[in-house]
């Protein structure tokens, strides 16, 4: 069987079968031979391509393709071969071998037909490269302006800080500016307070070193009459008794300026009954109002027990009443003062003082504990007192004070204090 498939004895060349027509015979040969060297060509360009190019789609389908083609061009090389040597068998075999792969690239390409058709053309790919370009054109874009955004965030974020610093700076300078004014304010009150009666002593004095010159001279003269030796002695004795005022007055000014330091550290601390201490000042300030028609009236239940400083709450108490036979009540006036205490759950006390005077106007209420505020210039006020009973409550005893609300006429001061007063008062504050 292999002897007859693949022996040419018997067979003729396919030359003979064109009767070596000379025109036909090569017209066939040329013709295979070229078409087989070109298929050699489209084969071998294709299986480079899908060799080299391991991402292309359908590379195997290229393979095939390319087996494809070469096979072809076998038998076209076997169809020059036939037209000299009858080798049909061999021919067979090569084009059994171009049947069988055609007919696998035949039936893989109708399946494959629909993904090449839906494959987009080289327009859209261009079109979308083109959007793709663009979108990422427009990309870049924003990122380059959300950088420079960013730039200038962190540069007004730094300038904020800058300014927040500043701000702070600017705080802190007008909070000790403040302090500053309000120690030149107090400076410039104790001076202008003080410099009366040191003003008068001064004076005094200087008119004494005149009397005293001419007492001299009329002494060296020789004529020392009785009535100048009377007048000399009168003279000195009004100035002794002027410069001694004067110097209590200064004295008595140097005294409450120390209070508005209000000393902590001479203050005695010690267990007390509220209402047996608030009794005991009332008690000693009754000479200053014993000769009127008012009343002071204590409201207090016995047994509310303060560990604190009797003193110091007894210079507020001393202060408020004061106040209020100085400036609430006109001569012959019938006035009324109420003490009123009560201990709170959490154990503060609340003491509410009251008189039914003539009031704070409203325009005032908020300078009242300011120092050297006073509505008695020069009519013996100094308008220390509030002030001092401001530091006293708020820096020794450690509680509160406010101008309480009232409706009818009169003042009121709320106090709140702690039962126990604070063991390490804080330092002196301005009101
Ligand atoms: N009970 C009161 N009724 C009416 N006005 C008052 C009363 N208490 C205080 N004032 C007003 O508040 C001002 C300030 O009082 P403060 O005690 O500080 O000073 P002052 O009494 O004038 O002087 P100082 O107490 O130093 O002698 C007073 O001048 C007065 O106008
Ligand atoms: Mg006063």
């Amino acid at each position: 069987m292999s002897l007859q498939l693949f022996g040419n004895d018997g067979l003729i060349p396919h030359g003979s079968c064109l009767l070596w027509f000379s025109p036909l015979f090569w017209t066939h040969a040329t013709a295979d031979a070229l078409i087989a060297l070109a298929y050699y060509s489209i084969g071998a360009a294709l299986l480079v391509i899908a060799l080299k190019r391991r991402e292309l789609l359908f590379r195997g389908t290229s393979l095939l393709f390319a087996a494809f083609i070469l096979a072809c061009a076998t038998c076209h090389v076997f169809d020059v071969w036939t037209l000299w040597h009858p080798d049909y068998g061999s021919q067979a075999v090569v084009k059994i071998v171009t049947a069988v792969i055609s007919v696998a690239t035949a039936a893989i390409m109708w399946p494959l037909l629909p993904h090449v058709v839906a494959l987009p053309s080289i327009g859209q790919l261009e079109a979308t490269n083109g959007a793709l370009n663009a979108e990422i054109a427009e990309r870049r874009q924003a990122q380059a302006a959300l950088a420079l955004y960013a730039k200038e965030l962190e540069a007004s974020n730094l300038r904020l800080e800058g300014t927040l610093q500043n701000l702070d700076m600017a705080r802190r300078q007008l909070v000790q500016s403040e302090k500053m004014a309000s120690l030149g304010r107090l400076v410039a009150g104790i001076a202008h307070e003080i410099n009366t009666p040191i003003g008068n002593g001064v004076t005094i004095s200087t008119s004494l070193t005149e009397v005293v010159r001419r007492f001299r001279a009329a002494l060296q003269n020789g004529v020392l009459m009785r009535s100048v030796l009377d007048g000399f002695t009168e003279d000195v004795d009004e100035a002794a008794r002027l410069l001694t005022s004067n110097l209590a007055n200064a004295a008595e000014l140097v005294q409450s300026f120390k209070q508005v330091a209000a000393d902590q550290a001479s203050s005695q601390r010690r267990q007390f009954d509220l209402r047996e201490t608030v009794e005991e000042v009332i008690a000693t300030l009754r000479p200053r109002y014993k000769h009127t028609a008012h009343k002071i009236e204590i409201r207090i239940r016995p047994g509310i027990l303060m560990d604190s400083y009797p003193g110091p709450l007894g210079q507020v108490v001393t202060n408020l009443v004061t106040n209020s036979l100085v400036h609430a009540f006109a001569d012959g006036d019938l006035g009324h003062i109420t003490l009123t205490a009560r201990q709170r759950e959490d154990g503060r006390i609340d003491i509410l003082y009251r008189d039914d005077g003539s009031g704070i106007p409203p325009e005032l209420r908020n300078q009242v504990f300011e120092p050297f505020f006073t509505t008695r210039q020069g009519q013996g006020g100094t308008g220390l007192g509030l002030h001092v009973v401001y530091n006293i409550v708020t820096n020794v005893l450690g509680g509160h004070i406010s101008l309480a609300p009232q409706p009818d006429a009169g003042t009121a001061f709320a106090l709140e204090l702690p039962a126990t007063a604070p063991t390490l008062p804080r330092a002196n504050g301005q009101s």
